[in-house]
């Protein structure tokens, strides 16, 4: 693989600020937005009234944790617009998160949010190894999703040859991708994946690929699944993390150089991490929800949104903005089985060390004589397909999760191709529990 450090100059002045700068910077911006959330959205000035608080009243950055927070539901039950804080013309784009139940959750953008995310798409890009003139292969869904726009105008902002494919037809993926020869890959690291199988299908080796850098989010992956991905296909597997309702792909990144968890990018969005139960701030190093607060964001700034994703804050080192650790999962997709905690990423972790079994997985929960049976449903490798094999590889995988995570699986390996695919965020957990 190429080292891509970064060279002299590449850098904006703020990557490499002081605590201190960052901070001033932070303070001034923070007092800013919560004045224009208050003024401007009916729920903030209810919210920040019922609990007698006033933008004011922040004169350093802890004082944050004297204003309530905002959750999803509130999107919801402002459906659609009701948290715009401008007028809606002055909107110029709106995504919006399908969801799996009830009405999406719509956000939108002013012509400088826009500017402001392309920005950091293009500092992230950046801080992947990606570089001005780059060839860039886009799999991310275009369309209410974040994903593919907001890669797209940060790719552009960074005067790299876009492709905007999109996410699916993957054998049109792999030809492109032949074709074209771009550099660098956007896209879920799930759907990576299924474009991985193509290669092989074709009998065309991925580490022949022109591809040096993926750039993956989304959804969580684990450190295994990062090197499995790099040694694939011969390329830097970089970590991307957001999510709509504080901006979409481009909050925070991996830097290519360290690859040791991402940069938030703080001149932007305030990061807390909070007890999921008790709501108090916890010092970095621990690990909790991570809450943003948005600093600049005009169209819809958020207040203190609990992300529900699981991870902690850690110091700077390759910029001096903080890093977040790669994301354990989300607070909704954690399984509790007979009272032990488990993470999709776990089983993720444990599979990758089986020699038979491809990286697909999907896990199944259903109930048996009123007792919880996790079901980890995976498949095997052409070529390792035999009924021994498969059999060999699920006593494997079963002792591995029992031994490392402390919970009895039922391990389900089907034939190669048997694992649902997605072109986007792949589908982890399936609940066939009885609904009481
Ligand atoms: O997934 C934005 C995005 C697009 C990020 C492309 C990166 C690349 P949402 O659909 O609103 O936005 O989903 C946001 O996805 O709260 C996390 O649970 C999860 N997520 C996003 N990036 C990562 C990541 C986009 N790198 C939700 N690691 C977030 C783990 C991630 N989870």
């Amino acid at each position: 693989m190429e080292n891509l450090a970064p060279r002299p100059g590449d850098l904006e002045p703020i990557e490499t600020a002081s605590r201190d700068e960052i901070s001033a910077l932070q303070l001034k911006r923070l007092q800013w937005s919560l004045a224009h959330a208050y003024e401007n959205v009916p729920l903030f000035k209810q919210r920040f009234d019922a609990k007698g608080v006033h933008p004011s009243d922040l004169k350093q950055l802890a004082d944050l944790s004297k204003f309530p927070f905002t959750t999803k539901s509130d999107l919801r039950d402002n459906y659609p617009f009701g948290l715009f804080a401008v007028p809606r013309e002055k909107i110029s784009r709106i995504h919006a998160s399908s969801g799996t139940t009830g009405k999406p959750t719509v956000v939108g953008y002013t012509a400088n949010d826009i500017e402001m995310w392309a920005q950091l798409v293009a500092r992230s890009i950046k801080a992947s190894g990606g570089r001005p003139g780059d060839i860039i292969h886009i799999a991310y869904g275009y369309g209410l999703f974040t994903g593919g726009l907001g890669a797209h105008y940060g790719a552009e902002k960074m005067g790299c040859t876009v492709v905007p494919v999109s996410g699916g037809m993957t054998e049109r993926q792999v030809t492109l991708i032949q074709d074209f020869k771009p550099r660098i890959i956007m896209v879920t690291p799930s759907y990576l994946l299924s474009i991985l199988d193509e290669f092989r299908r074709e009998g065309i080796d991925p580490r022949e690929s022109s591809l040096a850098v993926g750039i993956f989010g989304a959804e969580p992956w684990t450190n295994a699944m990062r090197l499995e991905i790099q040694d694939a296909f011969d390329m830097h597997a970089v970590d991307i993390y957001g999510l709509s309702e504080i901006l979409g792909p481009g909050v925070a990144n991996e830097c290519v150089e360290t690859k040791d968890g991402l940069h938030i990018w703080e001149d932007h969005f305030y990061p807390e991490i909070i007890d999921p139960v008790t709501g108090n701030v916890m010092p970095d190093g621990e690990i909790g929800e991570l809450v943003f607060t948005t600093l600049t964001k005009e169209g819809l700034p958020m207040v203190r949104y609990r992300t529900r994703d699981l991870t902690r804050l850690l110091p700077g080192t390759a910029r001096s903005m903080r890093r977040m650790e790669k994301v354990t999962g989300r607070s909704d997709d954690m399984i509790i089985l007979r009272g032990v905690n488990v993470f999709p990423t776990q089983i993720e972790e444990q599979l990758l060390k089986c020699e038979g079994l491809s990286p697909h997985f999907q896990i199944e929960l259903t109930k048996h004589n009123r007792l919880d049976v996790m079901t980890v449903h995976v498949e095997a490798l052409p070529g390792a397909a035999s009924s021994e094999q498969r059999s060999a590889a699920a006593k494997e995988l079963g002792h591995h999760i029992k031994s490392v995570i402390g919970v009895s699986a039922q391990i389900d390996v089907a034939e190669p191709g048997k694992i649902e695919r997605s072109a986007g965020k792949a589908k982890r957990v399936v609940d066939n529990r009885p609904k009481d």
